[in-house]
């Protein structure tokens, strides 16, 4: 046919063709979508629009991000979601929140979502002690996103998109803190095996919940060795890491990692990926060189012991350089750990990530 076709037509043929394969392109894009669950590690701003105390909207939060500006991520710059989001080649996810408190509604849900919220646990206990928004409230707000989408593209075309899509969860790191605070509404008497055992109760159905809205590619990143934050060394005369807390920190990981294999013995449409943050921050500290850091037991910012005893606040002091620190604040790694955390959850072997790593989750 091209030889009936004047010069004109081929163009306008070209151009045709040209947009086809660019509107091809995006449909077939390996992963469409990310939504992420979870906590402070990954919350992008959605603390700025709830009454919680656990807020991190003001410097020195964000001095490295764009404009020095702080945005509600608890570090210095970038945190993991927006390298994950990167890894997938997806524009940096906003905060749920920001969507819906926007005044004009035109929201589109189509690239993903971020509903993690500084504070949030598994736990219902966890809630009532940092006002922030649990795992169960961000699934509920997942569930109305998945309406959204069903209203929008059909329940069919919907499911093909979620089920190409990587849920990101990084959760159970401040049921594990809320427990150490005596403030916890826990029973007094509540043990730390009891607190995982709780935690690997509840932690099933909330997977659950994800999965029957869709979601078909978990990414769980587990937790940090939490008795090796500033926070805790700070309580030690020598720095030392508190290795009772470690202790259940590691036994909670093997938990939920025997926990998405059974999920997956049960559906084998789904996938997963998990990835063992407590050995790659153990790894930090004990082999520092290797990875640029030259402090990984004190924060950059903060005040007291360690600079352990305090949030970054603006009052707080903070460190020259940022990118040989393992630690941003009493908590919160920086973004130069992020970083790297980041690049294993992509490109890391087992131990790390097991039992393959979310780019080979993402190209299945
Ligand atoms: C809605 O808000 C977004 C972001 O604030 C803006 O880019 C967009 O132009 C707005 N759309 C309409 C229809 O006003
Ligand atoms: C904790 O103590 C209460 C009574 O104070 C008791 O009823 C409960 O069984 C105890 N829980 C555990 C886990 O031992
Ligand atoms: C400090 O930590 C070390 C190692 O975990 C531990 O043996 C020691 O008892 C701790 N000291 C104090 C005062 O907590
Ligand atoms: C997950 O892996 C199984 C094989 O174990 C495969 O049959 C299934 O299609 C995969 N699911 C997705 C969503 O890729
Ligand atoms: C900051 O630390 C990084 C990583 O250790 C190092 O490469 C860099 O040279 C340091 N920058 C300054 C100004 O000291």
């Amino acid at each position: 046919m091209g030889h009936h076709c004047n010069s004109v037509v081929s163009f306008c043929f070209f151009i045709i063709s040209f947009l086809i394969t660019v509107i091809h392109t995006e449909a077939d894009k390996t992963v469409p979508a990310l939504f992420i669950f979870g906590d402070s590690l990954v919350d992008v701003g959605n603390n700025n629009y709830i009454l919680s105390v656990l807020k991190a909207n003001f410097p020195h939060n964000g001095i490295d991000f764009t404009d020095h500006k702080a945005t509600g991520r608890y570090t210095n710059g970038k945190n993991a979601a927006d390298f994950i989001a990167e890894k997938l080649d997806l524009l940096t996810l906003p905060p749920y929140l920001s969507l819906v408190k926007a005044s004009n509604k035109s929201t589109s849900f189509l690239g993903g979502v971020n509903f993690a919220s500084g504070g949030a646990g598994i736990l219902d206990h966890t809630k009532q002690l940092f006002a922030s928004i649990s795992l169960d409230e961000q699934i509920d707000y997942y569930s109305t996103v998945y309406g959204e989408l069903v209203n929008q593209l059909g329940a069919d075309a919907t499911q093909k998109l979620l089920s190409k899509s990587i849920f990101g969860i990084v959760i159970g790191s401040n049921d594990m803190l809320g427990y150490i605070r005596s403030s916890s509404t826990l029973p007094r008497n509540t043990t730390l095996p009891q607190l995982i055992d709780l935690m690997i109760s509840i932690l099933p159905g909330q997977l659950k919940r994800i999965y029957n809205l869709g979601a078909r590619k978990f990414a769980f990143i587990g937790m940090g060795p939490i008795g090796c934050t500033p926070s805790q060394r700070s309580l030690n005369k020598t720095g030392e890491c508190n290795e009772e807390i470690n202790y259940w920190s590691h036994t909670f990981n093997e938990r939920v990692k025997a926990l998405l294999e059974g999920m997956k013995s049960e559906n084998n449409d789904m996938n997963y990926s998990f990835f063992d943050a407590y050995s790659q921050l153990l790894d930090f500290s004990q082999n520092p060189d290797a990875y640029g850091f030259s402090e990984v037991k004190e924060a950059c910012c903060g005040l007291g012991n360690l600079r352990g005893k305090t949030p970054c606040l603006p009052i707080s002091l903070y460190c020259s350089n940022r990118s040989d620190h393992v630690f941003w604040d009493f908590y919160h790694p920086t973004e130069a750990a992020y970083r790297i955390i980041v690049d294993n959850v992509f490109e890391g072997s087992q131990p790390y990530a097991y039992p393959i790593n979310v780019k080979q989750l993402a190209a299945l």
